[in-house]
């Protein structure tokens, strides 16, 4: 119900189309339904010998036979005129809703299943507005008309008709009942199917590192085993539902139509007859119409019921009601008693950090994985608000400002950069859709790519492939430093990747960093502690607080955590290695 109620919410908008669609549409079907009355005018004309008038009804035959197809035509195309643009617009809100949605949605969510779910919720606009709009809209029309032939042909007959209707309908409606259950189950079994053969796509360099094809197969062939199962449930519900339908309005028409033979000779012609068994017979098939529409309908709202369930979804990390003003920013961030766990993990990451970092100052954090050093940006950035503590930036609680602000005023390099799949052009300029050519290289110059760039054969035009696969891990890295660069961040974070890269690649990166540290505040998460022995500062995080914090001189000095790590990592360790 939830679903019809959101559905027409969409179809507000397009009321005058709706009217005309609908008029039109009655206007066919009543035709349509019609033509036993001309029949038997026919037959009463030809009977008395009436040449003309015989005509005449035949001619309005004709009319009704040719024209209601022509109007049937034209409200199909009228009712196209709303759903096209329907769709879309509910495709397009859905995915909006998508992507507003927190990192929190985004980490349990499961891409294959979800595009399975909109795609089927998608089929199901298109169907329910068929149904109810197309067909269930012409039984009714026809259900109207016949009645009133009945009723002025026999009250019993018209009355008769409307208990089998009605005890028909109760029993669609009980039999529809049982066969969602069976729906909602073959989805979800639909949607996992989805689920594996989406992963297995994403991850197929895994698979191929490990020449797991086959074990890939075997992984979906597991989730169809369960598909099939539900599936024949699924399927079967519908030949039970078919035998009883059939058997139930099958004997009303019967019944009805035995009635009407009963009554020839009885005040009743043959004519009438005739024209009593062309309504009877036309509306036992609107019966299977209305069937087979109302088993449409249940099952596309059960399709229905998880595409527009997602906007139901709440966004957890919410935009303030009121925006604090921040005037013109200089990149000072307050860490005033941090704690944080990640939501349903009982595990604390962060416990009681307290840290103020200068406009302007460039600070390292390093600690060993796992340590929660990615995690405290994602505080930054609000993905998540912390459990207990404030993040401010220029003495300004971060949660009385807009995310898109926030965001807007810190740059991210993140640990693995994500490309879209699309040209180095429009990946480095995602964050900034109006900049011009020469503040792209200007970015890309300070980020240590432009000569890259300038040799590839396409230049700025080189598709990077789906997340950036076809450019190496330091290219990806140093285009992402100056897609952050491009958006001219007030603050920088930087999240160095864990794999090693060459020498060569870390001396580029390194520089790029210098160059991008002019004038704005950067966090360095460090795991080679080459690349920090120049910051102001370094902090040292070791189960979930802050351990040590200074220069690199005076950390070693202190002879402490850093200076163990910084001893290990000379002989050739990396960070992520070490206990800490
Ligand atoms: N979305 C999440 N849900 C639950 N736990 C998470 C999530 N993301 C990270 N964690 C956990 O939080 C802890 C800190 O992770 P984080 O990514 O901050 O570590 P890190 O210090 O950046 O490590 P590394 O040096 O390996 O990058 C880890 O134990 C990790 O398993
Ligand atoms: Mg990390």
């Amino acid at each position: 119900m939830k679903q019809i109620i959101k559905f027409y919410q969409f179809l507000g908008k397009y009321k005058g189309r709706m009217a005309v669609f609908l008029l039109v549409g009655s206007i066919g079907m009543a035709l349509e339904t019609i033509r036993p009355y001309w029949l038997k005018e026919i037959l009463d004309a030809t009977g008395s010998g009436d040449r003309e008038k015989t005509l005449v009804f035949f001619g309005l035959f004709g009319v009704s036979v040719v024209i209601a197809n022509w109007i049937n035509s034209l409200s199909y195309y009228l009712g196209d005129k709303v759903l096209i643009p329907l769709s879309r617009e509910i495709r397009e809100t859905v995915f909006e809703k998508i992507m507003e949605l927190d990192f929190a949605y985004h980490v349990d969510k499961n891409t294959g299943s979800l595009i399975s779910a909109f795609r089927r919720g998608d089929g199901s606009v298109y169907s329910i507005f068929d149904s109810i709009h197309h067909e269930l809209f012409r039984v009714v029309v026809s259900l109207v008309i016949t009645l009133w032939f009945l009723f002025s042909a026999s009250a019993e007959m018209g009355w008769l008709m409307i208990v089998v209707f009605v005890v028909n309908l109760a029993i669609i409606w009980w039999l529809v009942k049982m066969n969602l259950g069976a729906r909602k189950e073959f989805n979800d079994s639909e949607d996992a199917v989805a689920g594996v053969i989406a992963d297995g796509m994403i991850n197929y360099e895994t698979v191929k590192f490990f020449a797991a094809e086959r074990k890939e197969r075997r992984r979906l062939s597991e989730k169809f085993d369960v598909w099939s199962v539900k599936f024949w449930r699924f399927a079967n519900s519908f030949r039970v539902m078919d035998i009883v339908i059939s058997s139930c309005a099958g004997g009303g028409m019967l019944v009805i139509l035995w009635l009407a033979i009963e009554k020839v000779g009885k005040g009743f012609e043959v004519n009438d007859l005739v024209m009593i068994s062309g309504f009877i017979l036309g509306f036992y098939w609107q019966f299977f119409n209305l069937f087979f529409r109302i088993r449409d309908i249940a099952k596309n709202l059960t399709d229905m019921e998880k595409y527009f369930g997602i906007l139901d979804n709440e966004t957890q990390v919410k935009d303030p009601k009121k925006e604090a003003k921040l005037g013109k920013v200089r990149g000072e961030i307050r860490l005033e008693n941090i704690g944080f766990k990640y939501p349903k993990n009982r595990d604390k990451i962060l416990d009681g950090i307290n840290l103020v970092i200068k406009p302007g100052e460039k600070i390292a954090f390093v600690g060993r994985s796992g340590a929660g050093k990615t995690t405290l940006t994602k505080l930054l950035l609000r993905f998540y608000d912390p459990s207990a503590g404030v993040v401010k930036l220029d003495g300004v609680d971060i949660r009385k400002i807009k995310k898109s602000t926030l965001r807007s005023y810190v740059g991210v390099v993140p640990q693995e950069p994500i490309m879209f799949n699309n040209t180095i052009k429009f990946n480095l300029a995602y964050g900034n859709d109006g900049a011009e050519m020469a503040e792209i290289e200007e970015a890309a110059r300070k980020a240590n790519i432009l000569e890259f760039v300038d040799h590839l054969p396409d230049g700025w035009e080189t598709q990077v492939g789906e997340r950036g696969i076809k450019l190496s891990g330091g290219q990806k890295q140093r285009l992402a430093i100056a897609r952050a660069l491009l958006a001219k961040p007030k603050i920088l974070i930087f999240d160095e990747a864990t794999s090693n890269l060459d020498s060569e690649s870390e001396k580029k990166i390194q520089a790029a960093l210098e160059e991008a540290g002019k004038d704005r505040t950067v966090i360095i998460i460090a795991h080679r502690f080459s690349t920090i022995r120049e910051v102001d500062r370094i902090v040292v995080l070791s189960t979930g607080a802050i351990a040590e914090m200074g220069k690199h001189d005076e950390l070693i000095e202190m002879k402490g955590i850093y200076a163990k790590l910084w001893e290990l990592q000379a002989k050739g360790k990396a960070v992520d290695e070490m206990i800490v």
